[in-house]
């Protein structure tokens, strides 16, 4: 098939709802790092495939542990019987989970953790209101869609749950507030506190859910103390903390969980994209005694804790253990920040690098003052570097997605580098025509 003719299948046969489109890169095979196309194209991978592929595609002991799984036991549901693997899987993810006396459910995306996330805490807590963060992503199934504060249309034509409120998530860059860092006296933590007094009732709440770092939101990083300083004001209504790490876990940031950068202890973690290595698997962590708070069949589907995809999720965690991908995750990250602050004092239309270990966003801008987000721009450089064979997204409409995976080679990321710059440079230059405008979407 050639490469048109499944981009133009693909739009006959898939509703809108389920994609959108940046370049047409028509994948076929991948190996850590490297995709190629059905043209024998190679790309370097900063996308990770959405964050999946922390240890690289088609990782060898991942690819292992599923041949073997598949041998054996392709499933068997562990919703009546006893699978080891999910067992195994289970056990291993309360060990290095940061709360103690980690109880887990498994799933199959993202978006059902929350799901599940979301029924615990109003278990738990006999509460309803919930609060969630404006630009936040859960995931598309209805409870995780609901809390989600970004994408209002879908909502307002499918509806919603009810009981969720929004507050703004400190950006540093963005303040939502107007201040600048270093004279702000953290309003929105304050926020959270006005937000008490007259809207919603803090001992009706159950949950703040939050991304440790706000991922689609445009890899936006929290003040350091600033998930201290909401966890007391949590504490003291009995309001639980629901940590969504579906993006930013798994080693993506140089920890485990990224909310471990802010020194605190969520009561409970979703995890989900990177978790099978490329495998639907999801899983909740939390406290046993909020765990145990639904009852029989309360959050639990006929393929959670698949055999084969729990083998897979181990595998990814003995490679990230076995081959030390937390401080790699570290270290490539403090080089490709590195490198980009330099492609900032060089080119004006980056106004921002931010992010933790590998999971960087560079904000693109038509002007440094005022900060305007530069939409066009942004897709000319997503479409140009797809060009020099770099796959790469924006979110936001203006803020470059850099999320390789945590096993990329040195040398692999510093040439995607090479191209970004240059991708970025051509566009400052105006060699990249409007026409790209109509043929990349993106969100
Ligand atoms: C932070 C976060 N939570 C939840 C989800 C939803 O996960 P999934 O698409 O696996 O359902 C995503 C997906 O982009 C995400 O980035």
């Amino acid at each position: 098939m050639r490469k048109e003719e499944v981009v133009e299948r693909y739009s006959r046969v898939f509703p809108r709802a389920a994609r959108v489109s940046y370049a047409p890169i028509v994948g076929v095979r991948a190996e850590n790092a490297r995709v190629w196309d059905i043209e024998g194209r190679e790309y370097i991978d900063f996308l990770a495939d959405a964050a999946v592929q922390n240890v690289g595609h088609n990782n060898p002991r991942v690819v292992k542990a599923i041949k073997e799984g598949a041998d054996k036991l392709i499933h068997f549901t562990f919703i009546y019987g006893f699978p080891v693997e999910p067992l195994l899987l289970a056990e291993k993810l309360s060990e290095i989970s940061p709360i103690e006396d980690t109880k887990v459910l498994l799933g199959l995306s993202g978006s059902d953790a929350n799901d599940g996330a979301l029924k615990l805490a109003r278990a738990y807590t006999r509460r309803r209101a919930v609060l969630s963060y404006l630009r936040s992503y859960y995931g598309a199934t209805y409870g995780a869609m609901s809390v989600t504060g970004l994408d209002f249309e879908v909502r307002s034509i499918v509806g919603e749950l009810s009981g969720i409120h929004y507050i703004p998530y400190p950006n540093c860059y963005r303040c939502p507030f107007g201040k600048e860092p270093g004279s702000c006296k953290m309003e929105c933590v304050d926020f959270i506190k006005a937000k008490f007094e007259g809207e919603v009732y803090a001992e009706g709440t159950a949950a703040l859910f939050a991304e440790p770092i706000q991922g689609d939101a445009g890899m936006v990083v929290p003040p350091e103390n600033y998930f201290r300083r909401v966890k007391r004001i949590l504490d003291e209504h009995g309001i639980l903390l629901v940590m969504d790490e579906v993006q930013s876990g798994m080693g993506r940031t140089g920890k485990w969980f990224a909310i471990e950068h802010f020194g605190v202890v969520p009561d409970i973690i979703t995890l989900a994209k990177p978790l099978g290595g490329g495998l639907p698997i999801s899983a909740i962590l939390g406290r046993a005694e909020i765990m145990d708070s639904l009852p029989p069949l309360g959050h639990t589907f006929t393929m959670s804790g698949n055999p084969v995809a729990s083998r897979a999720a181990l595998a990814v965690i003995e490679e990230i253990e076995g081959m030390d991908l937390l401080r790699r995750a570290e270290k490539l990250g403090n080089h490709a920040k590195k490198r980009l602050k330099g492609m900032k004092e060089e080119h004006e239309l980056i106004g921002d690098v931010r992010g933790k270990g590998l999971m960087i966003g560079v904000d693109l801008v038509r002007d440094r003052e005022t900060k305007e987000r530069a939409y066009d721009e942004a897709k000319k450089v997503v479409w140009r570097a797809y060009e020099l064979g770099l796959i790469l997204a924006f979110l936001q409409g203006n803020v470059l997605r850099i999320e390789p995976p945590l096993t990329i080679e040195e040398e692999v990321l510093d040439e995607g580098l090479d191209r970004l710059e240059r991708a970025i440079a051509d566009v400052e230059e105006g060699k990249v025509g409007d026409d790209v405008l109509r043929k990349i979407q993106g969100w």
